[in-house]
């Protein structure tokens, strides 16, 4: 497996163009099962869970045509409802085929994901969902059948906001028969996202954004084209990247509301913040101060900032708290940071961390997809040099980071597995 040599110590410096949001292309790539005919997606970042749900869709009998930032699918001839259980267990977000293959063939067996290193991932509110529309579903030997051919439209309140089970009921919604109304929505910007792309095919759906969305339902889809909104998760990672290193970035192809909630705890620990037409702009001149933060949905701050976060506070001035809130397990990384001179302590879901003057590279392993981006970020204001294993993880939703971070002025290279 591929790792990264990290050596701290320089401010980033420069632009960085973002890629589109992988939390939007992987729904919306699954969504074009809907149609039977040819969607075409733009800005598709180049990640492993982009080509693993390429794979998903052609074993479902769609053809794929993928290229340089976007991808062509062919849903005609859709007729395999039965994603493999080790694509499944290799990417969590194959869950979204659900509520596509559900609308579109009325059948869907997809083996139970389990845990996953930040914590349980169940889902009870994507079957409460899709069963309210009508769908019955069997649970055995680990997997989940879930069988609708006429589902019916139908109201769903979801105990939690879950982004996903939010995406799974719309997509099955959009050809049920009536009205679906889903409340305690999530309001995560790639649920608006989908929801725009599913109307550009046909559906009729209102309400994304807030915690009440309407489905009503529609026979018919066509093939539509679609350019999937920038990354708000990659834009925090490099927005921070550039405050704790003291730099100076600007940051193409955002969408500066997207950003907001990371660009205010930005602001507090004192680095700039300008958001313009052509993007944003992160300064920091001097070393930042400590901030407490707390996840939340959207728009409260993301979950999936909270590693990074952490490891941006354990070089601020003073003492901050870093609550989490959506993931019960979401603190491998501190045990990394530690490794790398970081002051944490955890007790329950919060994090008490003590900022130091400097951390100091060492050998650390990623755990996760953000957690491995915090422990890069880490690396950039280490003394020496940080050794990261298990780089696959990151491949997984950040496109080209170590190339993008290059340009920008740090010191960062990919080191492959030798065979
Ligand atoms: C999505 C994002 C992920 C992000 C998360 C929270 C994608 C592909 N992934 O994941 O990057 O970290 O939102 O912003 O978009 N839950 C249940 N039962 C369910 C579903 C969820 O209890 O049926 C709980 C989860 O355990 C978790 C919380 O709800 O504690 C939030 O999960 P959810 O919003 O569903 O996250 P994902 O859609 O999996």
């Amino acid at each position: 497996m591929d790792r990264f040599l990290i050596t701290g110590g320089a401010p980033l410096k420069g632009t960085v163009r973002i890629a589109g949001a992988k939390n939007a292309t992987l729904p919306i790539m699954a969504a074009s099962l809907l149609c039977p005919g040819t969607c075409e997606i733009h800005e598709v970042p180049d990640l492993r869970d982009v080509r693993v749900m390429c794979e998903i869709l052609k074993l479902m009998g769609a053809k794929v045509e993928a290229g340089k930032g976007y991808c062509r699918i062919d849903a005609a001839s859709v007729a395999a409802c039965e994603v493999p259980e080790n694509l499944m267990r290799e990417m969590r977000s194959s869950i979204f085929i659900m509520g596509a293959l559900l609308g579109r063939l009325g059948k869907v067996k997809v083996s139970y994901p389990g845990g996953c290193a930040i914590g349980p991932r169940p889902i009870d509110l994507h079957l409460k969902g899709l069963s309210a529309l009508g769908a019955k579903i069997t649970e055995k030997h680990g997997y989940v059948l879930a069988e609708g051919p006429a589902l019916r439209g139908s109201d769903v309140h979801l105990d939690f906001p879950s982004v996903g089970a939010t995406e799974n009921i719309m997509m099955a919604a959009v050809k049920a028969q009536g009205v679906t109304v889903i409340r305690n929505a999530a309001k995560e910007p790639e649920v608006v996202d989908l929801q725009n792309f599913l109307n550009k095919m046909g559906a009729k759906i209102r309400g994304a954004g807030t915690d009440t969305i309407k489905i009503e339902g529609v026979s018919d889809l066509y093939p539509t084209s679609h350019s999937v909104i920038p990354d708000r998760i990659e834009a925090g990672t490099f927005m921070l990247a550039a405050a704790m290193t003291q730099g100076d970035v600007h940051l193409e192809n955002v969408i500066a509301e997207h950003t907001e909630p990371v660009a205010a705890k930005l602001r507090e620990t004192g680095a700039e913040v300008v958001s313009s037409g052509e993007g944003i702009y992160v300064t920091a001149r001097r070393r930042l101060q400590a901030v407490d933060i707390k996840t939340l949905p959207y728009p409260g701050y993301p979950t999936d900032m909270q590693p990074q976060t952490m490891a941006m506070l354990s070089v601020a001035e003073g003492t901050s708290v870093a609550i989490e809130n959506i993931f019960v397990n979401r603190f491998k990384h501190v045990d990394e940071l530690r490794r790398m001179g970081a002051q944490i302590n955890i007790e329950g879901r919060a994090a008490v961390i003590r900022g130091v003057e400097r951390l100091s590279g060492a050998c650390v392993e990623a755990s996760d997809l953000r957690a491995g981006v915090a422990l890069v970020l880490a690396g950039l204001v280490a003394d020496g040099q940080t050794v990261l294993e298990n780089v696959y993880h990151i491949d997984r939703g950040y496109e080209a980071l170590e190339e993008k971070l290059r340009r920008l002025g740090a010191q960062v290279q990919r080191l492959k597995e030798s065979r």
